[in-house]
């Protein structure tokens, strides 16, 4: 069944202007976009976005590079498009995230770890629904 996913195009990847590359893999892909917009997130938003990640060691930092600079965020649709556009993203860690992906074509490790992955991708349909609700109220 058609499901949605909540995508960001981080603040490394807006700055690089990879905002329109992303965008165009997902509709190559043959996903609808459904909400787009740009926006600096506030810390607390970020703190909702990220509650599972809350105390780890990379947490703080996580929130401080996230709310940095704008950033783009989207609401895509499609069949099974969550799994669709994780696979799209590649691994977390750049290094490693396969050529042909997003991560694999365009990141690598600039020196601070694998906080600047150019995307986040929703990961269940549970996640999706509460990450829409914080980006995307309207919705
Ligand atoms: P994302 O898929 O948005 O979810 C959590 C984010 O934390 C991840 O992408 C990275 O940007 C960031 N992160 C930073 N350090 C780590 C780490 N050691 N393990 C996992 N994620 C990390």
């Amino acid at each position: 069944t058609s499901e949605r996913s909540l995508v960001l195009v981080k603040p490394d990847g807006f700055a690089r202007g990879l905002t329109g590359e992303v965008l165009r893999r997902i509709e190559a892909k043959g996903y609808r976009l459904v909400a787009l917009s740009v926006l600096t997130a506030s810390p607390e938003m970020l703190h909702r976005h990220y509650a599972e990640h809350e105390g780890k060691p990379f947490f703080e930092a996580l929130v401080e590079f996230m709310s940095s600079g704008p950033l783009t965020a989207a609401v895509i649709e499609g069949e099974r498009c969550i799994e669709g556009f994780r696979s799209l993203a590649g691994a977390t860690d750049p290094t490693l995230a396969p050529p042909g992906s997003i991560r694999g074509d365009l990141g690598r490790d600039w020196g601070e770890g694998v906080q600047k992955n150019i995307v986040h991708g929703s990961d269940s349909p549970e996640s999706a629904a509460r990450e829409i609700g914080i980006w995307f109220p309207q919705l």
